[in-house]
């Protein structure tokens, strides 16, 4: 099942505009990774020129701040530490590979970007809304994803689906509090900015999930 921000089951109805940013996000182990795979696929086939990326991550330097935020360590991260190394990450991962990939004309499609700044870190952690979107206007200035596709699912199997999958990071080690946290934060961001989201039951099977990401895809196609 697919709907818009609104609750709205989806329209058909199309965008000529080139060069789109699409995001991915969802709690642990929801299906961006997989989903993104299809996603790629499906635009390619499409003919549309695509950059394929993920954060924190997407450059050399990113990356390796994406080894520094996930691996466990003894040592209490502090969490306007962590906020602030996942908004570098974004400054390097901007101005090297997404801006000049839409500059170029491509389309942009990332496995997760700031809404998970505000969902892990700000609803997650607890950190304050305002800080992040300070550093969003620093780091990004207006620049804001066209689309962002909400994977949507129930925690535990999130979880479940993440803990069979490898050893977990240290975010997949939270409590379960912490992601009923994060996907409340989603949610509420879908809400606040309804035209933006587009949430898909990511509980479903995969080849279900699959005829939605679809559905939502060929609204933005020419
Ligand atoms: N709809 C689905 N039904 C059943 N299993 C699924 C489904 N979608 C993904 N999976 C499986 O769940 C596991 C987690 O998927 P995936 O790695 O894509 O999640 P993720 O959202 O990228 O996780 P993370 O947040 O940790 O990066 C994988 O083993 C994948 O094959
Ligand atoms: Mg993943």
């Amino acid at each position: 099942m697919v709907s818009d921000g609104h609750g709205a089951s989806l329209q058909s109805g199309k965008s000529s505009q080139p060069g789109k940013f699409i995001t991915l996000e969802g709690t642990e182990g929801v299906g961006k990774t997989t989903n993104l795979e299809f996603i790629q696929s499906y635009l390619r086939a499409k003919g549309v020129p695509l950059c394929v990326t993920r954060e924190p991550g997407g450059t050399p330097l990113a990356e390796q701040v994406r080894e520094l935020l996930l691996a466990k360590r003894d040592e209490t991260v502090d969490e306007t530490a962590e906020l602030l190394l996942i908004f570098a990450a974004r400054a390097q991962h901007l101005n090297q590979v997404i801006q000049p990939a839409l500059a170029r004309g491509e389309w942009v499609l990332s496995d997760r970007f700031t809404d998970a700044t505000y969902a892990y870190q700000g609803a997650g952690r607890g950190l304050s809304c305002e800080v992040i979107a300070t550093l969003e206007q620093l780091v990004q200035g207006e620049l804001r994803p066209d689309l962002t596709i909400v994977l949507d699912i129930d925690v535990a199997t999130g979880l479940a689906r993440a803990s069979q999958r490898a050893a977990l990071d240290r975010f997949e080690l939270e409590a379960v509090e912490f992601f009923e946290a994060v996907r409340q934060g989603y949610q509420a961001r879908v809400t606040a900015n309804p035209d933006r989201y587009r949430v898909v039951d990511a509980g479903q099977d995969l080849s279900a999930v699959q005829s939605d990401l679809k559905l939502v895809l060929d609204q933005l196609l020419p």
